[in-house]
């Protein structure tokens, strides 16, 4: 099996994340931070190691501004929920996924908040200039670091910077789903309000694991509110971080599989990458090779990461990637993975595309058995 779905999931996981999450399950998984005993004890000191690991990941000062949630989804839910007000105004790339427009858009059909987009290429890269969109009201900008459609990376400390000097009370909000583990991530250096990330992606870790950082000392509302361990007299949410936004028992396994993940990924993130785009320009040449078909990524190899998306002027996208599947047992991503507006921007919608997305463990003979494989599925 070759699996190039990588943007989706990354499979498979390193033997030390999978020794963590075992390790952990048998050895220590009590409740971190409730009983007092040693076990809860132990369980509740991993977490706090996991948190550490993930503020010097990136480069957060204190980590209780590291906020443990499930995936990247509920971190940006979280922030959209802790800063926006009623006649709010928000701004977002033209390049976001669902995680970010659905709760905009519900936001917007009921009448609570407004919403402007920024101009991008027909690559996905944005070309217009964040600043004239703000307005009084504009409480929240947010922008998708790399597209999990088409690979594109966008120059988020630059925009950041542009917005902060123009307008500092505006908060931005990043999402680093598909660039976290990727790219190097300084909260420090991009001077965003909130980062959103996940861990299963390019840090390896297991499903039902991300997070969210905060980089603002504004007055932040609750989201989900329930038991922290903290504060138990109290029938109020407690105020103080992390415990304001971690109500419920914690996903031990995923934190110490997050963890380590992180520590697989950081020493070897320069030669992943470079081996990443090794691979990913061989798919790009390949696929631009081929009568009728149509690669969509950013155009140059600065701004891109190993995720690229192609569809073919005839044969459909189920098509193929029912094929790669069945004849050559091959793994994508086929359709509009959960960013209608990403594939409206580089004219991929409706019909969508196939998403090749390669990882830490493909190898060039991968590679090279996709490319004769795609050859042969569109020779007509
Ligand atoms: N957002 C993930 C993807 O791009 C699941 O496939």
């Amino acid at each position: 099996m070759i699996y190039l779905d990588n943007a989706a999931t990354s499979y498979p996981k390193p033997q030390s994340v999978i020794k963590a999450v075992a390790d952990c399950l048998q050895d220590y998984c009590a409740n971190p931070g409730r009983s007092g005993h040693k076990l809860a004890i132990e369980a509740a000191r991993k977490v706090f190691e996991a948190r550490e690991t993930v503020a010097q990941f990136f480069n957060v000062t204190d980590s209780r501004n590291v906020i443990f949630t499930s995936n990247a989804t509920m971190a940006i839910n979280c922030a959209c929920a802790a800063i926006l007000e009623d006649s709010d105004h928000v701004v977002v790339s033209s390049m976001e996924h669902n995680a970010v427009m659905r709760p905009l858009r519900y936001l917007e059909k009921e009448g609570k908040i407004s919403l402007s987009f920024i101009k991008s290429g027909s690559n996905g890269k944005i070309t217009g200039d964040v600043t004239q969109l703000l307005q009084p009201n504009t409480r929240l900008v947010v922008i998708n670091h790399v597209s999990n459609v088409n690979g594109v990376v966008q120059d988020i400390a630059h925009i950041t910077a542009k917005i902060k000097a123009y307008s500092p009370s505006v908060t931005v909000l990043i999402d680093a789903s598909q660039s976290a583990g990727v790219l190097p991530i300084d909260i420090q250096k991009i001077g965003c309000d909130f980062l959103a990330f996940t861990g299963h992606k390019a840090l390896y870790g297991p499903q039902g694991i991300g997070g969210l950082i905060i980089n603002t000392d504004r007055p932040l509302k609750p989201f989900i509110m329930g038991g922290t361990g903290s504060k138990s007299e109290s029938q109020y949410q407690p105020e103080f971080l992390p415990d304001k936004y971690e109500s419920g028992t914690l996903n031990l396994p995923g934190i110490v599989g997050l963890k380590a993940g992180i520590e697989y990924v950081w020493p070897q993130m320069e030669k992943i990458r470079t081996e990443e785009m090794k691979h990913i320009k061989k798919v790009i040449e390949c696929l631009s090779g081929i009568k009728g078909i149509t690669v969509y990524w950013s155009n140059t190899f600065e701004h891109q990461i190993g995720v690229v998306s192609f569809s073919h002027e005839s044969i459909s996208c189920s098509e193929i990637g029912q094929r790669l599947d069945d004849e050559y047992s091959i793994c994508v991503r086929i359709g509009l993975h959960c960013a209608p507006l990403a594939h409206e921007t580089i004219g991929s919608y409706p019909d969508g595309t196939v998403r090749i997305s390669v990882g830490t463990f493909t190898e060039d003979r991968d590679i090279d058995t996709f490319c004769r494989a795609i050859e042969q599925i569109t020779k007509v």
